[in-house]
């Protein structure tokens, strides 16, 4: 297949959102940018154009989609019975980088939800998604735009690489504002729970909400039997086929002495760092995901970082981690997992 590019970074014409719109609701998939990470998307209430996303990303079908809509009067088409905490989250973070979970109507089909009775509910703030779900005029399903398993594809150069001819169109619309992919939230027993940390923090979920919870998931391996919450838990993810070790400690001289100590049992290695330590490594090779108080930088850098690093062959990838405070709790959820929950803290 011949994947149309449309760079509209370059040429915003919205004539091309409005044929990529209507390429979407007639089955055709578009890889198109959010604020977050890019998506691949196809209608999402049609299930042969749905099912081609499992096929181009190599996707589990027991993982389910987040359903991408532009205006409240879609969220009813698809959801029903949404609780007073819900639609004061709605409220609050839509649109946004923030995905609530709901219950289910049922013409949404069950190749979006892998046969859950709830679906993932998301109200991009991106322009180009707004536009382009507007044009479809139908919701659009769209996971992250990566083969299953790897980063998050957060510009057109690293998605090429991996999708180019396996979609009708891709709109590049330059690197992604934030770079990691949405908060996911479901209500339970009233109180919010965070199944997958992101740019909405606990913290600002708290404050619409009263209170919140962090899915005992997201921190601790679990295996492809445990019952989890949202299925994407299960899976190994943004992970370098290299061996990775994420190291932390809140003391910055015991982080460069440990990380140092590793670099010397494994010459071969390198260093994902932080600005102000990058120096300070005795590595072959130092990356910079950048300052370790700006952690807005780090989540826009961490993920191309990522799949850069198994280009250099080497046996071992070091990666300096970050405090789980604010946003800093989704950057080192991406990274333990990349790092298969191999993390040393000291
Ligand atoms: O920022 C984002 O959320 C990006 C952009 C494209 O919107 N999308 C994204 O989709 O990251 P994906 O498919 O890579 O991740 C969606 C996550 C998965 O972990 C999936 O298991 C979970 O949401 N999920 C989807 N539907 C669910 C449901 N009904 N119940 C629980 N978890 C669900
Ligand atoms: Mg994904």
């Amino acid at each position: 297949m011949e994947t149309k590019y449309i760079n509209f970074k370059e040429n915003s014409n919205n004539d091309f959102l409005i044929e990529a719109g209507s390429a979407l609701r007639s089955g055709k998939l578009v890889i198109f940018p959010t604020e977050t990470v890019y998506g691949i998307g196809a209608n999402g209430l049609d299930e042969t154009a749905v099912k081609r996303i499992f096929e181009a990303k190599g996707r589990n079908p027991d993982n389910p989609l987040i359903l991408h809509i532009v205006k409240m009067s879609m969220l009813d088409t698809i959801a029903q019975n949404i609780s007073t905490v819900e639609r004061k989250l709605i409220n609050a973070f839509f649109p946004g980088p923030f995905t609530i979970i709901l219950n289910k109507k049922s013409i949404v089909p069950n190749a979006v939800t892998a046969g859950l009775d709830t679906v993932a509910v998301r109200m991009p703030s991106n322009s180009v998604a707004k536009e382009l779900i507007l044009s479809a005029g139908v919701p659009i399903a769209a996971p992250s735009a990566n083969i299953s398993g790897k980063p998050s594809g957060t510009n057109i150069e690293d998605i090429k690489c991996e999708l180019m001819n396996k979609v009708e169109y891709i709109i590049d619309d330059g690197p992604c504002n934030i770079g990691l992919e949405s908060t996911v939230v479901r209500v339970i027993d009233g109180v919010p729970t965070i199944l997958r940390p992101g740019k909405i923090t606990a913290e600002e979920i708290k404050e619409v909400a009263g209170s919140v919870k962090i899915d005992k998931n997201v921190f601790e391996k679990c295996s492809q039997n445990t019952k989890v919450l949202s299925p994407g838990m299960k899976y190994r993810h943004y992970a370098p086929n290299t061996k990775c070790v994420l190291v932390y400690s809140p003391n910055n001289d015991n982080l460069v002495a440990k990380i140092n100590e590793l670099v010397e049992e494994t010459p071969n290695s390198l260093v994902i760092s932080c600005l102000e330590n990058a120096d300070s490594f005795h590595s072959k090779y130092v990356f910079n995901i950048g300052q370790s108080d700006n952690l807005e930088e780090i989540s826009k850098n961490v993920f191309s970082t990522l799949r850069k690093v198994d280009a250099y062959h080497v046996d071992l990838i070091i990666i300096q981690g970050v405090a789980q405070v604010g946003l800093g709790l989704a950057i080192m959820n991406r990274l333990l997992r990349a790092c298969e929950y191999n993390y040393i803290e000291c």
